[in-house]
């Protein structure tokens, strides 16, 4: 789960160690935010393990559970004594007064949720230009009753004493809120005071910094051997070839496989712009008849997706034996993903996390494991936001660094039903319409995803004087953060209006457009 020499690079790191909370990423993300990079670790380390690693701090999250709960999450109470400033939000606090010998309240009916003002009593460190009423995101049943010795407290809100608490001469801090949150207004202020003020951190976690040692490990690792990469266009795989052009220039082949479930106009995108522009070494595949073929009289999604997943794989094992022979395999895995691997909801049995499954996804770089190539995963420890950072510092363009998610098996999987080549081009210019008009009215960097959906369902409608019988489009767009939860978007009526005149207008076999107006839960982003 943890790959990142902390040592070698010497980098100021935070660790964040992990009791189960869901807001445990968000953490490290807005710790990388503020400059400084971060891991997310379980909350098993061992104060060796950590002591090993140099950390300039240590952040103990939050967590569901009481201190009191049976299994409740511990850590190695020998962290306390490490002499590294650490951290605990939230469980992370409480947990800090319970192994310290404080007194930590069970819930009395006195829980506090949601914004509570927060009244500073001591503004000199972790709480310096906080501004003293400051709004703060609140959850939590038990609250602390009594501090450790040698423990003060640095805040309170209405409903909790101990909000904010402090032991100077230890080095231990803890807040009761979350201010990672971005209902905590101040929240970012806070994590910058631990950050700078206490652990004495240097803002070294940039772009360029980043590409410096990527550019270093890659060429170490890599030698003068070939390396593939399977491009999708999409903004990490795209990312992953400009650094890797950047590190290994010639060494590199990307092979771009076209499954025909591209959006209108991108595979000819990507070769001008990569080939053309960039002269970064790009073989084409079209293999749009081979999976369309494969696809003939399927309907079950999940059947679809495998399908697609097999194809793929097959296709990249004959294309790449062609080309090859190649010693490394790139792929575009994200720290999201790694830390998935390992974490994803927290399994209250074992007190452990585990992963759920809602569907299976496929992306370029879901390859079987037993592929003979060695891997090179230079972003396996960067956020998306961070990506796309990268991204801009090597010069890719806008297009590809704000385009919208899409899938892996992209529009086979928006066609409701079996997959033919006369509804994907229905789909294909519907769904151009979707996202021109919106682009055109200057929506379309406020929301995360918008695209067209085809309903095989035919209804009678009239055109000019004549009689339809034609296929629904479904219009879907969506705000989200990170595509586990999305609300739908409040287009304006002008703008729905554009969409639907010209997809009946311009687009043959649809007659009707419809709105989805379902958030996610209880639908999912995509249908399928
Ligand atoms: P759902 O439909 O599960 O989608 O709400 C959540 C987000 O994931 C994207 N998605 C995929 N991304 N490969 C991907 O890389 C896939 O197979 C895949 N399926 C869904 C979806 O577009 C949304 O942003």
């Amino acid at each position: 789960m943890f790959d990142f020499d902390l040592k070698a690079s010497r980098k100021s790191a935070i660790i964040i160690l992990d009791f189960g909370s869901q807001y445990s990423e968000l953490i490290a993300r807005r710790v990388r935010e503020a400059e400084v990079f971060s891991v997310v670790m379980s909350h098993r380390t061992s104060a060796d393990e950590l002591r090993g690693l140099s950390p300039k701090g240590i952040i103990l999250s939050g967590g569901p559970n009481s201190v009191y709960a049976n299994g409740a999450l511990m850590c190695d109470k020998s962290i306390w004594d490490l002499d590294v400033p650490v951290l605990g939000v939230c469980y992370g606090m409480q947990l800090m007064v319970h192994q310290l010998g404080g007194c930590v309240q069970a819930a009395t009916g006195k829980a506090e949720y949601g914004k509570a003002p927060l009244e500073i009593d001591d503004s000199t460190s972790l709480l310096k230009n906080v501004v003293n009423g400051s709004t703060m995101w609140m959850s939590h049943g038990d609250s602390v009753k009594q501090l450790p010795e040698g423990f003060v407290c640095l805040a309170h809100t209405e409903n909790t004493p101990e909000a904010a608490i402090a032991s100077y001469s230890r080095n231990l801090y803890g807040v009761q809120f979350h201010p990672e949150v971005i209902h905590s207004t101040c929240g970012i202020e806070i994590i910058r005071n631990f950050l700078y003020e206490i652990c004495g951190c240097q803002p070294d976690w940039t772009p360029n910094a980043f590409i410096d040692e990527a550019t270093a490990q890659v060429r170490e690792k890599v030698g003068n051997k070939k390396v593939l990469l399977a491009l999708s266009g999409g903004v990490d795989s795209s990312t992953l070839a400009f650094l890797l052009n950047h590190a290994i220039g010639d060494q590199l082949t990307c092979m771009f496989i076209d499954q025909g479930f591209m959006r209108k106009g991108e595979p000819e995108f990507l070769m001008e712009f990569f080939d053309q522009k960039f002269h970064i070494n790009v073989e084409y595949i079209n293999a749009r008849e081979r999976f369309v073929k494969k696809l003939r009289g399927i309907i079950d999604p999940e059947e679809k997706r495998k399908i697609i997943g097999t194809e793929f794989i097959r296709v990249f094992e004959e294309e790449s034996a062609r080309l090859g022979p190649f010693d490394y395999l790139a792929q575009g895995t994200l720290y999201p993903d790694v830390i998935e691997s390992a974490c994803t909801t927290l399994d209250p049995k074992k007190g452990d996390r585990v992963a759920v499954k809602i569907k299976s996804h496929h992306n370029v770089g879901g390859l079987p494991k037993d592929l003979q190539f060695k891997l090179v995963e230079p972003l396996r420890n960067l956020f998306k936001d961070e990506v796309r950072k990268v991204g801009r510092t090597l010069g890719l363009p806008e297009e590809i660094v704000r385009r919208h998610p899409f899938p892996g098996p992209g529009l086979a999987i928006r066609i409701l039903g079996e997959v033919t080549n006369y509804k994907l081009n229905c789909l294909r210019d519907a769904d151009f319409i979707v996202r021109d008009v919106i682009r055109k009215d200057g929506l379309y960097d406020s929301v995360w995803q918008a695209f067209a959906v085809l309903l095989p369902v035919s209804s009678v409608g009239v055109m000019g004087d004549q009689r339809t019988y034609d296929w629904p489009i479904v219009v879907r767009c969506v705000s989200s953060e990170d595509g586990m939860t999305a609300d739908w978007s409040r287009l304006p009526y002008e703008t729905l209006e554009k969409i639907s005149n010209r997809i009946v207008n311009e687009v043959e076999g649809v007659n009707r457009v419809v709105l989805d107006i379902t958030s996610k839960p209880p639908g999912t982003i995509e249908w399928e």
